[in-house]
């Protein structure tokens, strides 16, 4: 039955509040009409508000890996060595990134499933002046989130650029860029941030904007080049290229949504969410893959149990109850399976879907009790969920 109300519970894109949907079915602006230029300041101010900044914001049109190749792509010069901590497939994904550019990959590799270690991590920052270190701040293959906070505290202490993917974490996860000693974050509109894939969003300190300025070699990108751009973020009105007006309009409404809630509240619902699911898939007798006290509040990624076929299960979940999560990523592929319950999602989405998976495990032959789950995450979000 398509009825068009299937329940989109993947880690990104996630649904997209209708707020923001009504603003993305108006007519195009005039990209240097004033309600345009304004819309565009007010989204790049806000942005710096969820990351906790006072740098420099970007917007572009592009995807969240946009956003990774320009730190690397502005900030790294040939020959320059670059730290990548990797914990996930999105830490992996840096060192390709790097080497594209020239840049040196040395890897920091940690178990999958497993957060960075903070010791290892001082330890290899102090052995070599690297210019630039990469960590992710949630890994979406394996539902991890680093304790990029503390890796803050070692940023301190080093000249090299300390680079955070946010894709999977910012708008869902406390995110204090200035405070942590980020001096590179970026992010994607379709997840926590609760807009449709199209806008990649990342901000620059100004200890960053400085290697920027001071690079020896000429930025080897034409659109993803800082400099061509860094005029626009700083009066919309200019033209560089032709910004999405209607995804930036979308991303300034999904933006105020976020501003609305309180990025406290909003850290606490995923929070919520988060510890409801791990108590739900608990009482199910399903292992989550990420380590204990660790896990992401965006995503939950729990096993798949001996002798349960992952895409019987979620072909069931979609097709029998309008329910559709993501199978494992990479060499998780058929080992786990990603439940995203970030953005604009609600209690009663969430309960919806381990109820999808509940009926369909036991529909596989699953032994357990039905509803076990789901009761589970009932005494969670009644106990610890504030009203709206
Ligand atoms: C943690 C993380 N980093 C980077 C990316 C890449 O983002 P995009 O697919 O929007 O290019 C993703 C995508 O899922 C992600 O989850």
């Amino acid at each position: 039955m398509n009825n068009e109300r299937e329940l989109l519970m993947i880690p990104g894109p996630t649904m997209v509040s209708p707020r923001v949907l009504r603003i993305l079915a108006k007519p195009a602006l005039s990209h240097v009409s004033g309600e345009f230029v304004e819309g565009f300041a007010e989204a790049l101010e806000l942005q710096k508000k969820l990351f906790g900044t006072d740098g420099t914001p970007f917007m572009l049109s592009g995807s969240g890996t946009l956003g990774m190749e320009a730190a690397i792509a502005n900030l790294v010069e040939r020959g320059d060595k670059v730290l990548c901590v990797e914990n996930g497939f999105f830490g992996e994904k840096w060192e390709e990134i790097v080497e594209a550019h020239g840049g040196v990959v040395e890897r920091l590799r940690f178990e999958w499933g497993k957060a960075l270690n903070l010791g290892q991590l001082k330890e290899k920052l102090s052995s070599y002046d690297y210019k630039a270190f990469t960590v992710e701040h949630v890994d979406t293959s394996t539902g991890i989130a680093n304790p990029i906070d503390k890796v803050g505290e070692l940023a301190k202490d080093t000249d090299a650029l300390y680079i955070v993917d946010s894709v999977c974490g910012t708008g869902g996860m406390p995110m204090k860029m200035d405070e942590w000693n980020i001096d590179y974050c970026l992010t994607g509109s379709q997840k926590a941030v609760g807009a449709p894939p199209g806008i990649s969003m990342f901000c620059l300190n100004d200890k960053a904007w400085e290697v920027v300025e001071k690079r020896k070699t000429p930025i080897d990108d034409y659109y993803a080049n800082l400099r061509r751009w860094k005029p626009i973020m700083d009066n919309p009105r200019g033209y560089f290229a032709t910004p999405a007006v209607g995804m930036v309009l979308g991303m300034l409404e999904a933006l105020r949504i976020i501003d609305e809630e309180g990025l406290e509240a909003r850290w606490r619902r995923h929070e919520v969410f988060s510890k409801a699911f791990q108590a739900g898939i608990g009482a199910l007798n399903l292992e989550s893959f990420p380590a204990k006290g660790y896990e992401a509040h965006t995503l939950t990624v729990p096993k798949i149990p001996e002798g349960v076929s992952d895409s019987e299960m979620r072909g069931l979940m979609r097709i029998k109850y309008g329910v559709i999560i993501a199978g494992g990523l990479g060499k998780l592929g058929g080992k786990t399976v990603r439940v995203g319950h970030m953005g604009n999602a609600t209690s009663n989405d969430i309960v919806a879907t381990l109820s999808a998976l509940e009926m369909s495990l036991m529909e596989l032959g699953y032994d357990m009790d039905a509803g076990s789950g789901v009761g589970a995450m009932e005494k969670v979000l009644t106990t610890h969920l504030s009203e709206a």
